[in-house]
């Protein structure tokens, strides 16, 4: 059976970015010339991806308005002889089916995944966190392996890790590897630990595979922390269970780029500046000159 169904939710309220996302999603910020949530959608359809769930909530209506047609906006670009800018909305011919739904109250990424569940209904199904973009310009081919192995391997979920720096290990879920393979099994995982508690430094990086079983993982998932379910605490129960979960280490040169709080989203701003085919050299000299000495 192929993975053609992929969930991002995008209903957070993204308080790490006040002011920011006081009325607009962290999903719409730019990185370089596209939101976020463009390059995720564009890497879940490079990856074989044909329908895609957003589960979204308030003040998010502009990630809909992104992904739809705009016909007034083509009229006007080819009317004003603004034709050379039409290549910029080819993203929305992508061979892709939208659908929606909504959060209605924040209370948790688990709580997000199991909105999707009359939709994915008895499908495995993938599930892209809306605020990380995985690949230098979304170019990750990882979503399409994790798929593979989850075929090979029919376990309750692959989930994408990487390793992060020491002090940024309570910032997310943490695996207990084991193994040192890049597809692994996981022994144990927990959400945001103290360095003393964390099992490794191999950091979930905002990718899953799902067999459908997660969805009573979740709904016998108490709130944790803040009164939000933890979809970290539902794989762990999966584990309890006797379940096999899988890790799926990101390949090297791959990294996962969050936009979740200012330091990582700036850096990810800079980084694909750097890269864009037209201005990157001109913002290199330009950030080579703003950081040198004699400024
Ligand atoms: P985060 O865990 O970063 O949470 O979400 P957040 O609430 O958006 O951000 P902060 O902590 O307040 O700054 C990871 C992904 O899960 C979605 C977010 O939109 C983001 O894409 N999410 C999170 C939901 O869809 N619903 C939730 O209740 C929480």
């Amino acid at each position: 059976m192929k993975v053609s169904i992929a969930v991002v939710p995008v209903a957070g309220l993204g308080t790490r970015l006040l002011p920011a996302t006081k009325s607009q999603p962290k999903e719409m910020l730019p990185v370089a010339k596209r939101p976020v949530v463009q390059y995720i959608v564009e890497e879940l359809e490079a990856n074989g991806i044909k329908q895609i769930l957003l589960v979204t909530g308030k003040n998010k209506t502009s990630i809909e308005n992104h992904f739809d047609f705009d016909h007034e906006l083509t009229r006007h670009l080819r009317e004003g002889g603004k034709e050379q800018l039409l290549p910029q909305l080819e993203y929305e011919r992508m061979r892709l089916q939208f659908f929606f739904t909504r959060q209605r109250k924040q209370k948790g990424l688990g709580d997000a995944i199991l909105c999707a569940q009359h939709f994915t209904q008895d499908h495995p199904f993938v599930v892209a966190l809306g605020d990380s973009i995985l690949g230098l310009n979304g170019s990750s081919q990882t979503v399409g392996q994790m798929v593979e192995v989850f075929h090979d391997q029919r376990p309750a979920c692959v989930i994408a890790v990487e390793a992060v720096p020491a002090e940024n290990v309570s910032s997310y879920g943490i695996v207990q590897p084991s193994g040192e393979e890049s597809v692994f099994q996981i022994l144990d995982l927990i959400e945001k630990p103290s360095l003393e508690e964390a099992p490794s430094n191999l950091a979930i990086a905002a990718r899953y595979v799902f067999a459908p079983g997660i969805y009573q993982a979740i709904k016998n998932t108490k709130p944790g922390r803040q009164g939000e379910i933890q979809l970290t605490d539902a794989v762990r129960a999966l584990l309890q269970a006797g379940e096999k979960v899988i890790g799926f280490r990101l390949p090297p040169g791959e990294r996962r780029y969050d936009i979740g709080n200012f330091e990582s989203y700036f850096k990810a701003f800079i980084e694909f500046a750097l890269h864009d085919s037209e201005l990157g050299d001109s913002i290199r000299d330009y950030l080579k000159e703003v950081c040198s000495e004699n400024r």
